[in-house]
């Protein structure tokens, strides 16, 4: 019988995403009929209780309309549950003794605190719980520099081999952000100029309107350069700057975007200054709403980043020179993840514009909320042109929502946790992935260290500190907000 034990199965994580996607999982069929779902936590539950307590997590995070009560009851028939204290044998004991002789398919999902990392697995290994093909899904953070990941990596090294380990980046089960090798690899169009010849550069922005969320403890000491550059916008990165891979497997795209990161240019003490921008938000007004400060939020003074922006280049033929902005933050004006690719302008233009200079080609990729795609282009103004030509850039677009209108969109972790149970791990990263991450975000924090400045205030509800806005527009770019 194939069984999914979850770890953290009272969290927040647990609770909001991952017991709700194994439930539009089960809506939809695609839970293999006999899989148990075991989740522990340090709570002293009964199964009756940690079905309760999902119950009332699917109340809260599922429209009413997809909770029918038939898929429900067999979706809480599938929980059990086990209290387990990772730094105590006897919990995994139970653990071993619950799930049986006769258990099939392991998966296990650690969604704890990274530092109950190498203790769960120890108990899991004690309790012989790691044999057989057993695979094993990381939730981040990976650690917190590339010492700490190494240590997680050798940790989870000792029992479980590179391919059964799925480490989770959430930003990979994203409908567009997989959209990005189908924009790039299933047509000819883009891909001839989608190098150092054909583009200018490219800016990958999310940004998001949310603040610290209660998450006091973790947030302080990671900050957004650990918590979402470091992870989601270096894969993002990978995905738009991969050369094509040969085919459409976990090795061939992994070793692809493992060559682009370890191809970043190095950021360094020199670099810092110029290159990146840190910042913390301020009060200020989000939706005409009053939001407090981030120290405010906090209870104390911090210098921990919300913001940061970064011009990043990436030291290959295909890249050379192309600058690529990156920039994300807390307490922005608006949530948008997009990508925006600039193309170089015409060689020599025929048009005696007036007014309207021409603008180069820009492609802009929004992967949330709304999910399109647009080009921007010149085309002439409907007019008699007695003053010459007038030329106005208008956008071809693509909403990918309106063209796959009757599709459910999924949230990101059910097909990582379809993909866990099936034991496919194309969408997962890859330990050099992570590694090659770390070491350019650390020397970006060393760098940080040296020049010992403290985060640039900007009000919430703007775009991040001046000095951001600067840090293009030294190159005549403007971000595209
Ligand atoms: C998480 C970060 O990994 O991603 C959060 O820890 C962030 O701070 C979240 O809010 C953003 O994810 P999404 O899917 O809402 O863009």
């Amino acid at each position: 019988m194939p069984t999914l034990l979850l770890f953290g199965a009272t969290g927040d994580l647990s609770q909001r995403m991952l017991l709700p996607s194994l439930f539009g999982l089960e809506a939809d069929g695609l839970l293999p009929p006999d899989m148990r779902i075991v989740g522990t936590a340090l709570s002293s539950l009964d199964d009756e209780a940690f079905r309760v307590l999902t119950s009332d997590a699917l109340e809260r995070t599922i429209e009413g309309a997809r909770l029918d009560a038939a898929t429900i009851q067999r979706f809480l028939s599938r929980l059990e549950y086990v209290n387990v204290d990772a730094r105590d044998a006897s919990g995994f004991a139970r653990l071993a003794g619950k799930i049986g002789p006769d258990r099939g398919a392991l998966s296990i999902f650690l969604s704890t605190a990274p530092s109950l990392f190498r203790p769960t697995i120890e108990g899991l290994a004690g309790a012989g719980l790691t044999a057989d093909g057993a695979r094993i899904a990381l939730e981040k953070p990976l650690g917190n520099d590339l010492v700490s990941s190494t240590q997680i990596n050798d940790a989870v090294a000792e029992f479980f081999s590179e391919e059964q380990t799925f480490r989770l980046d959430h930003y990979l089960g994203k409908e567009t952000v997989q959209n990005l090798l189908a924009l790039r690899f299933a047509n000819t169009l883009l891909e001839p100029m989608w190098n150092a010849q054909g583009i200018e550069h490219v800016q990958i922005s999310v940004a998001e309107t949310v603040g610290l969320e209660g998450r006091v403890g973790f947030y302080d000491g990671a900050g957004a350069l650990r918590d979402m550059v470091q992870n989601h916008m270096l894969q993002l990165l990978a995905f738009v700057a991969m050369e094509p891979p040969s085919s459409y497997n976990a090795q061939a795209i992994r070793d692809e975007k493992v060559k682009v990161l370890r191809a970043l240019r190095r950021i360094t003490a020199e670099d810092v200054e110029s290159h990146t921008v840190a910042g913390q938000y301020r009060s200020g007004a989000i939706a005409g709403a009053v939001v407090p400060s981030y120290c405010d939020e906090l209870g104390s003074g911090s210098p921990t980043e919300t913001f940061v922006a970064i011009k990043a280049h990436i030291d290959n033929w295909r890249w050379k020179n192309v600058p690529f902005y990156l920039r994300t933050g807390k307490r922005l004006p608006i949530r948008q993840s997009k990508i925006v690719v600039q193309f170089r302008g015409v060689p020599h233009s025929i048009f005696e514009t007036r007014g309207t200079a021409l603008k180069p080609n820009r492609l802009i990729i929004r992967l949330q909320p709304e999910e399109s795609i647009s080009l921007l282009m010149m085309a002439k103004q409907p007019g008699l042109d007695r003053d010459g030509i007038q030329l106005r850039e208008v956008p071809l677009d693509l909403s990918l929502t309106a063209a796959f209108s009757g599709e459910r969109r999924r949230i990101a972790y059910e097909r990582l946790l379809l993909d866990l149970i099936e034991g496919n791990p194309t969408l997962f990263v890859r330990r050099d992935e992570v590694e090659a991450q770390w070491e350019w975000i650390d020397r970006i924090r060393a760098g940080w260290k040296a020049a010992a400045s403290d985060p640039k205030p900007y009000a919430a509800g703007t775009w991040g500190p001046s000095a951001a806005i600067a840090l293009t527009e030294r190159d005549g770019v403007t971000w595209h907000d």
